[in-house]
Formats: C-alpha cells, sequence, structure tokens
C-alpha cells in the first residue's frame, strides 16, 4: 500500500473512531439497551486500533535510506531540488491534518470513557445514612395502614415502614416484635423505648443487608436461649431483650433499635430515630 492511500485510509479510521465515541455518548444519554453501548464504544476502539496498525505499517518511516547525488553546480538541477523539497512540506501538511483527526478522536474516545462515571450517582455513603424515620412518624404496614399495637401478639413477628416514605429505602424497613415486658433486659436510656414489650429493629441485618425474617421466640420451657431475630443469609443473630445485641454470627454490630411509643389511637409511631446506623457494615459503619 503507498503511503497516499494508508494515509487517506487512516483519515478514515480515525474520522471512524471518533464517529463511534460520540454514538456511544449519544446512546449512553438516550439510555438505550447496553448491547448498543458496546457495539459503538467497541466499534470505535476496534477502529482505533486498525489506525494504530496501518500508520506503524505504512506511514511511519521504519528504515533510515541515505541517497548519494552529486553538487549543485546547475542552476537546472537546484530547481529539481527545490521542487523535491516541496514534497515534504505537502507532508506536513498531511501529516497535520492526521495529527489533528488523531487528537479528535482521542479526545471522543476520553469522553466516552470518562462521561459513564456520572452514573455512579452521588456519594453512596451519605445516601445510606439517611434515614426517614423521626418523632411522631407513624408505623404503616406494606399497604400504608396504620400499625396497632393490639394486633401485636406476644412472641409475633410484623414488618413495618414508616408513613409517606420510600418503603424501598435502606434505613426504612423494621421488624416489629413483642415479647413479656418483664423479659426486657434493655439498657437504662432505652427504658421507655418499648412500650407495652414491643419493640421495633430495623429489618436490614448489620452484616450483608440481607433481610431479618425469622422471630425465635420459645414459648415452653427449656426457653433458653431467649427471643431473637434471625438473619436467614448467614444466621446472625440479635439479642431483642438487650437492644439487638449481636450474639452470634457474622454480623460485627448490634442491629439498631427504633424507639417507639403508642398514640392515643393506638397506633404505633416512632418516638425518634434508631439507635445506630441501619445497613450493612463497611470501612465507615462498623460501630
Ligand atoms: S447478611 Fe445477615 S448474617 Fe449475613
Amino acid at each position: 500500500m503507498n503511503v497516499r492511500r494508508a494515509e487517506m485510509l487512516v483519515l478514515a479510521l480515525l474520522c471512524l473512531t471518533a464517529a463511534g465515541a460520540i454514538a456511544f455518548v449519544a446512546v449512553y444519554f438516550v439510555g438505550a439497551d447496553t448491547q448498543l453501548l458496546g457495539l459503538t464504544i467497541g466499534l470505535a476502539f476496534a477502529f482505533a486500533a486498525a489506525a494504530a496498525v496501518i500508520a506503524g505499517k505504512a506511514i511511519v518511516p521504519l528504515e533510515i535510506a541515505v541517497e548519494e547525488r552529486p553538487r549543485l553546480a546547475e542552476p537546472e538541477q537546484q530547481e529539481q531540488v527545490m521542487e523535491a523539497l516541496e514534497k515534504p512540506v505537502e507532508g506536513i501538511t498531511r501529516k497535520r491534518l492526521l495529527t489533528t483527526a488523531a487528537g479528535g478522536a482521542g479526545v471522543a474516545l476520553a469522553g466516552a470513557v470518562v462521561i459513564p462515571l456520572v452514573s455512579l450517582g452521588p456519594d453512596a455513603d451519605v445516601q445510606l445514612g439517611k434515614s426517614p424515620w423521626r418523632r411522631g412518624r407513624l408505623l404503616v404496614d406494606v399497604d400504608d395502614a396504620p400499625i396497632l399495637a393490639d394486633e401485636i401478639g406476644v412472641g409475633s413477628f410484623r414488618t413495618g415502614f414508616p408513613q409517606g416514605a420510600d418503603k424501598e429505602a435502606l434505613a426504612s424497613p423494621v421488624v416489629v416484635v413483642r415479647v413479656e415486658p418483664a423479659q426486657l433486659r434493655l439498657p437504662a436510656e432505652r427504658s421507655g423505648w418499648a412500650p407495652d414489650g414491643i419493640m421495633a429493629y430495623s429489618k436490614i441485618c448489620t452484616h450483608a443487608a440481607c433481610a431479618i425474617s425469622l422471630f425465635r421466640y420459645p414459648l415452653y420451657a427449656p426457653n433458653s436461649p431467649g427471643p431473637a431475630l434471625v438473619c436467614p443469609c448467614h444466621y446472625s443473630t440479635f439479642d431483642v431483650l438487650r437492644g439487638g445485641d449481636r450474639i452470634f454470627g457474622p454480623a460485627g454490630r448490634p442491629l439498631p433499635q427504633l424507639p417507639l411509643l403508642i398514640d392515643d389511637r393506638g397506633q404505633l409511631v416512632a418516638g425518634g430515630d434508631f439507635s445506630g446506623r441501619p445497613g450493612p457494615s463497611w470501612w465507615s459503619v462498623r460501630k
């Protein structure tokens, strides 16, 4: 392949590279399927690779050649030499064009790589740390019906949510359980958190965020070990009588407890926010 054809081919491939990268960005913002995203960015890189290979083999000089020639004594010879010297000037112009095309393709490719970073979204640590629970917020069931204290029998287990908040937020779901008030061994500062023995804990396991779905409540002697919430994923077990202390399993911290109140209509309402941060544990939430 002669140099002229190779240069034109490389130029075309660089333009196709830029087009592929720009198409990738367009597809990304339109929200089309991932196959199209993969196709456009894949083609962009394939064109760039082909351009680099052809440029390396056919355009960039790989050998040094020295041509001997006689001294320039005659004016006609000088003219011929000047004509020959003009050809590299033409080459420099093409070189600039190729450099510009390569720069454009590089910028488009860099944009295609960087722009998807916006999908990382807001700081997960901040988002996961938000809690919808406030003093006075009503506990409702999955159908938004208020949960009544009388509905919670000793040994029973219900799932509740904050009224009017996003039920799928990490800090939203709680498990509501009831024990005999005389069994409670809550820390002194939580003495008013379990009216009539009714307690609420985060439903999200502090190990790896599985949903707590088991409540162990022994009905007949021997009744030890006592009441506990159990995560079905790796069996982390939390002592509900002692404020959610971890008594077994891989979880590294207690299950956060939500203070409860019973309003004058017999409905369960939050007495404040959790005792600790709900959700799984990672480097910033160990304790
Ligand atoms: S996620 Fe609950 S024990 Fe692992």
